[in-house]
């Protein structure tokens, strides 16, 4: 019978496509979920529970399994949870082989990567793994704080001019799905961005033109909202002062790269920016609810 990959993070950006295109192929899915009640019946997918909170949970989601997929956390802008035990687990599991979708290198000031804390307990503890570094998600643009300022029209952060090579999400979900049916795979980091480098002046233009409605950008330090944590990536709440690090970062140009390995990976060019603002134009056209940038 044929061993199912498991799929940590099945009901997000990334896991849902990657759960299409491994059914496309015919692989049989395992969808770690921490509602597996409410996970749609499909043919093929087994949803099972699993939380990086609740350590109990990851020898049954890991039971029979040797390829999986896994995002680190819900968190886009720092480590919040520990991922040694459950690397130990994966280990114990003889798990063959994990795609872990960590982040482009983000220096802490003590110079090491934020995601050290991730990445170093796989290498060290000898798990096979493919780590995915994406740049910034288009996503950003629709479920976090600033989905609300397009809506009020103006886009009010600190990127100076600054230029990022964001990335749709999706096609993170049809990297990792190529990288887990390939034959062969090696412990390998891939930086994964979208293919042109927009300054917020352009990002601003871009999704003006998409929803029809004025949107300006406005260099401004996100303090300025008197509020001390916003809604970023996927709805995590998140402290002013770790977004404000990461749009320093920003600043310093460490977005900036256009990476090819999209494109040689999935065999077509990386979603642009328009055609992604093209697609969620919706999201931008309804009214911002009262105070929403405060507590979106
Ligand atoms: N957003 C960015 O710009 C960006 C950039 C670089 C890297 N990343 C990384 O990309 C990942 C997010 O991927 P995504 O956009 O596909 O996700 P997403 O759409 O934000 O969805 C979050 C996912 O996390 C799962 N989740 C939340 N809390 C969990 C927990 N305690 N235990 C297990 N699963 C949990 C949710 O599953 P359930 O609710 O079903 O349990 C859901 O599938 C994060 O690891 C982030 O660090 C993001």
């Amino acid at each position: 019978m044929q061993t199912p990959i498991l799929v940590i993070g099945a009901t997000g950006n990334i896991g849902r496509v990657l759960i299409q295109r491994l059914l496309q192929q015919g692989r049989l899915v395992r969808a770690a979920t921490r509602h597996p009640e409410r996970y749609p019946a499909h043919p093929g997918v087994t949803p099972i529970y699993f939380d990086y909170e609740q350590p109990d949970s990851f020898a049954p989601a890991l039971a029979g399994i040797k390829q999986v997929f896994a995002i680190a956390g819900p968190a886009s802008t720092g480590v919040t949870l520990p991922f040694s035990p459950f690397v130990a687990q994966i280990q114990r599991a003889g798990v063959e082989h994990l795609v872990l979708v960590t982040t482009m290198p983000i220096l802490r000031s003590d110079g090491l990567h934020l995601w050290d804390e991730v990445e170093q307990p796989v290498l060290q503890a000898g798990v096979p793994c493919t780590f995915l570094r994406p740049n910034w998600f288009m996503q950003a643009f629709v479920d976090s704080f600033m989905a609300t300022m397009v809506k009020q029209g103006r886009l009010c952060v600190p990127a100076a001019d600054a230029r990022i090579s964001l990335i749709d999400a999706r096609d993170i979900g049809e990297v990792a799905a190529a990288l887990l049916t390939a034959e062969e795979h090696r412990t390998h980091a891939y930086t994964l961005t979208g293919g042109e480098a927009l300054n917020f002046t352009e990002i601003a233009a871009t999704l003006a033109h998409a929803s029809g409605r004025s949107v300006e950008y406005h260099h401004e330090p996100l303090e300025t909202l008197g509020v001390t944590e916003l809604n970023a990536a996927g709805g995590t709440m998140t402290p002013i002062k770790n977004l404000t690090y990461l749009f320093k970062t920003l600043r310093q140009g460490s977005f900036a790269e256009v990476d090819p390995t999209v494109e040689r990976l999935i065999g077509r060019p990386p979603t642009t920016f328009a055609h992604f603002a093209n697609e969620h134009a919706a999201v931008w056209q309804t009214e911002p609810s009262p105070q929403s940038t405060r507590s979106a």
